[in-house]
């Protein structure tokens, strides 16, 4: 039987797992098989355990990557061993962008917070990927005008909300975000512990209790 190299390459990602994924994240939502089979290829697939540090802040930071499998955390850590989470990462969501772009330092430490999976790719490699294909470029500014939107919402709830406050938006935003809607109420699988959302809201454990 004979193939056409459509039909291979849309194959071969439908076998391939992290390319099925890659395929979901809007960012690359616009590829074709092609162009998305040359960018996975430009990618190095990485694994870090739980626990560990993925990238530090104030680091020098020269590639992206993409979670494929596990759990992380965007989080800042304080003098008095206080954390503050910016944003719990999941499997498509990616991250390292900043630096890539500014050439600055890390703006944040990553955490994994299981075993994760992740893809890299190189500084050179994605300003390449970002020439041949602008409107990647495009969709990044739309996720990191998000970004900053949520961004603005953490600064807002911090000088202006007291803890109460600041809980009960952080719960309703995790319902909105990742919230299963049911008949007597809206699910949040994988709870957040009291120390999560201690480090969400800028307070301490015992008073999330
Ligand atoms: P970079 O600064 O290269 O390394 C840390 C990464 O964390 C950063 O790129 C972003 O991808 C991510 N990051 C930093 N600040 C935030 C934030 N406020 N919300 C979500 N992600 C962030």
């Amino acid at each position: 039987m004979i193939h056409s190299r459509d039909n291979l390459e849309t194959s071969f990602i439908k076998r391939n797992p992290h390319l099925v994924l890659l395929r979901k994240i809007n960012i690359f939502k616009h590829l074709n098989d092609e162009a998305l089979i040359s960018l996975y290829r430009r990618m190095s697939v990485r694994r870090w355990h739980g626990g560990s540090i993925v990238m530090g802040q104030h680091e020098p930071g020269d590639a992206l990557y993409v979670l494929v499998a596990g759990r992380a955390k965007v989080v800042l850590f304080g003098d008095n061993g206080r954390e503050m989470t910016l944003s719990v990462l999941s499997p498509g969501d990616f991250f390292g962008e900043m630096a890539l772009f500014d050439g600055k330092p890390r703006s944040a430490n990553v955490v994994a917070e299981r075993d994760a999976t992740l893809l890299v790719l190189e500084r050179e490699s994605f300003m390449a990927h970002l020439t041949e294909h602008p409107e990647t470029a495009i969709r990044l500014l739309k996720e990191m005008a998000s970004r900053l939107r949520s961004a603005n919402e953490i600064i807002n709830n911090l000088a202006l909300h007291d803890v109460t406050s600041r809980l009960t938006r952080t719960l309703v935003n995790i319902a909105e975000d990742r919230g299963e809607n049911h008949d007597d109420g809206i699910l949040i699988r994988h709870r957040p512990t009291q120390q999560d959302l201690a480090n969400m809201v800028g307070t301490c454990r015992e008073t999330v209790s």
